[in-house]
């Protein structure tokens, strides 16, 4: 069995300490092969709030894959905007604004959807676009792939603002080419409809989006949240975790199984 967790906008500066606290202590429980952090690190790319999320991610044991938020390009500073977008993101996060990463049988492969030219919609650029089809193509040793990306590349019709990120249809028919098994994202900071399947070209891949994980920005009456993944051979279980005010604490929201057929990935349970 192998296990990612995934987490985004965790918008250090907008924290609740206590949720982080416990979302730190919940990881290190879970003791992931991966832990793949989906974008918007920063409230206002500020650096304060660099030094809070790089401090966050050192507590955490397993290795982390990142990609940028649209949050993470500083909005005010237009000069930085302009010039070094992601400066900040490459000194603090990670060199690599698209990384890969294969651990445990899991390779999971960094698409960046933040645009410096969009405030906060998303764009995957060609050359994204064309760094992507080059890796996808290299399955390796690897038993499953996972495509990391912070806005949704495949929106689910509950999920709103739902716009998916400009490029998305090249995107995925990227990712059913090369096979990928599931695809995460976050920016929405909605979670509750749940995992589902995309079907693009005869393949069926698992879609997953988290809400936001320990930040106060939470879009109506949705807690913050994140997703345990475990892979073993032909099935995938997702657990999200949502919290529970009431108790202080991460609880079990919902639950979702998937097997691997010919065709790509079937949900074959759902559930609170
Ligand atoms: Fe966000």
């Amino acid at each position: 069995m192998a296990r990612a967790i995934h987490i985004s906008d965790v918008h250090a500066g907008r924290q609740d300490e206590r949720i982080v606290e416990e979302l730190l202590l919940d990881i290190a429980q879970l003791e992931p092969d991966v832990v793949l952090a989906g974008g918007d690190f920063t409230q206002r790319s500020r650096t304060s709030q660099w030094k809070t999320a790089a401090a966050w991610l050192s507590r955490i044991g397993a290795p982390v894959l990142a990609v940028p938020g649209n949050h993470d390009i500083p909005l005010f500073d237009i000069g930085r905007r302009a010039i070094d977008p992601f400066g900040r993101y490459r000194e603090h996060i990670a060199a690599d604004l698209e990384p890969e990463i294969e651990v445990a049988g899991i390779r999971s492969i960094g698409l960046r959807t933040a645009d410096p030219k969009r405030r906060a919609e998303g764009r995957i650029s060609e050359d994204s676009l064309e760094r992507f089809a080059a890796r996808a193509q290299d399955v390796g040793g690897a038993q499953w792939t996972v495509l990391l990306s912070h806005h949704p590349v495949a929106a689910h019709r509950d999920v709103l603002p739902g716009k998916p990120a400009e490029g998305w249809q090249d995107a995925l028919s990227i990712a059913a080419s090369a096979r990928a098994d599931i695809l995460l994202s976050g920016h929405t900071h909605r979670r509750r409809s749940g995992p589902f399947t995309k079907s693009v070209d005869g393949r069926s891949m698992v879609v997953a989006h988290s809400g936001t994980a320990c930040s106060t920005r939470q879009r109506g009456d949705e807690p913050q949240s994140w997703q345990v993944i475990d892979f073993e051979g032909d099935q995938i279980d997702i657990v999200g975790r949502a919290w529970d005010s009431t108790q202080s604490c991460f609880i079990d929201q919902d639950q979702s199984r998937f097997n691997r057929s010919s065709s790509g990935w079937q949900q074959v349970s759902a559930g609170a």
